[in-house]
């Protein structure tokens, strides 16, 4: 079962996982309309609804777990596990977040207490700690952060780690067909160290058109989050991430991580190949 399989990663991880003959796929979906529309075997599934998990969860015994950006996600998370204990679950990959594992950033640290759940429930497990999904490039939480070539953002000059969606649903598709080899592991994925006036540099050269980076307060980041009804917990946790960045007191930044390699033998995608591929999304 690949839970979240409309969002962002679920899709990806959906869409590869269907194409892997040792797996018999279904994507967990909120509404019979997203059901219809899948494109894939679909079950109901709402965490914020107790009375489907059991239903949807009969005859699965693998699952891609992935909540989250609402805090939320410790009730739904707790009510999900219990479901799929009973549910005779066997394994379970978890999306989480960036960070080692005394992390100052709240919202990184409510993922591993997930993790921790886990494996107190007694599961299999394969932990995914994804760093900064280049997917965000494009746009994030339905708003797009470069528009006509202006890069606006939050985090002043802080060089981050950056990792493709792709690669992440790549890790997850080996982790879920081959769960007796990936038992018990966790894996940071992060394939790429970027700061936005860098992006800003390979956008310029690789569409041809110019870039550049506009570092904001952050205090305006969280402003327009919670206008847009995002969840007030999350988003205060991303805006201290970001103050803290733009104060220069982040630890953890400039990592690379061999997860990708390690898992599936292939080099992961750098922020430049994913510019190539989005060529036409980036272009204004
Ligand atoms: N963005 C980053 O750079 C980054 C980095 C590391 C980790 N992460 C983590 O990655 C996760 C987000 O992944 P994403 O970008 O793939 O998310 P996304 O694109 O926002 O997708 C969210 C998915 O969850 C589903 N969903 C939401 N509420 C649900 C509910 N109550 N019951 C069932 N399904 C529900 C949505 O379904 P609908 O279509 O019905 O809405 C959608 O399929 C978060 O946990 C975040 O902390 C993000």
């Amino acid at each position: 079962m690949i839970t979240g399989a409309t969002g962002q990663i679920g899709s990806a991880v959906l869409r590869l996982a269907a194409a892997n003959p040792n797996l018999d796929v279904v994507g967990a979906v909120r509404s019979a309309e997203k059901a219809e529309t899948l494109g894939f075997p679909a079950v109901l599934l709402d965490f914020d609804r107790p009375e489907t998990l059991a239903p949807a969860l009969e005859g699965v015994d693998r699952v891609f777990l992935m909540t989250g950006y609402t805090i939320r996600m410790f009730r739904q998370n707790r009510d999900f596990l219990n479901a799929a204990r009973r549910a005779d679950v066997e394994h379970i990959v978890h999306l989480g977040a960036p960070g080692d594992d005394d992390t100052p950033v709240e919202h990184w640290l409510w993922h591993q207490f997930i993790e921790r759940y886990i494996e107190w429930s007694g599961f299999s497990f394969t932990h995914l700690r994804p760093e900064i999904f280049m997917q965000n490039l494009l746009g994030y939480g339905g708003v797009r952060v470069i528009v006509n070539g202006v890069i606006r953002h939050y985090v002043a000059n802080a060089r981050l780690t950056w990792i493709d969606g792709e690669d992440i649903a790549a890790v997850a598709v080996e982790s879920l067909s081959k769960p007796e080899e990936h038992a018990e592991k966790t894996y940071r994925l992060g394939s790429d160290v970027r700061s936005y006036a860098e992006i800003a540099e390979i956008l310029t050269r690789v569409i041809g058109q110019p870039f550049a980076y506009e570092a904001r307060p952050p205090n305006e980041f969280l402003a327009a989050a919670l206008a847009a009804g995002a969840d007030t917990a999350y988003m205060q946790s991303a805006y201290e991430n970001y103050a803290a960045y733009t104060a220069g007191t982040n630890r953890g930044e400039e990592k690379l991580f061999s997860s990708f390699v390690d898992v599936t033998g292939r080099k992961a995608a750098s922020v430049e190949d994913f510019i190539r591929r989005h060529h036409d999304a980036f272009s204004y």
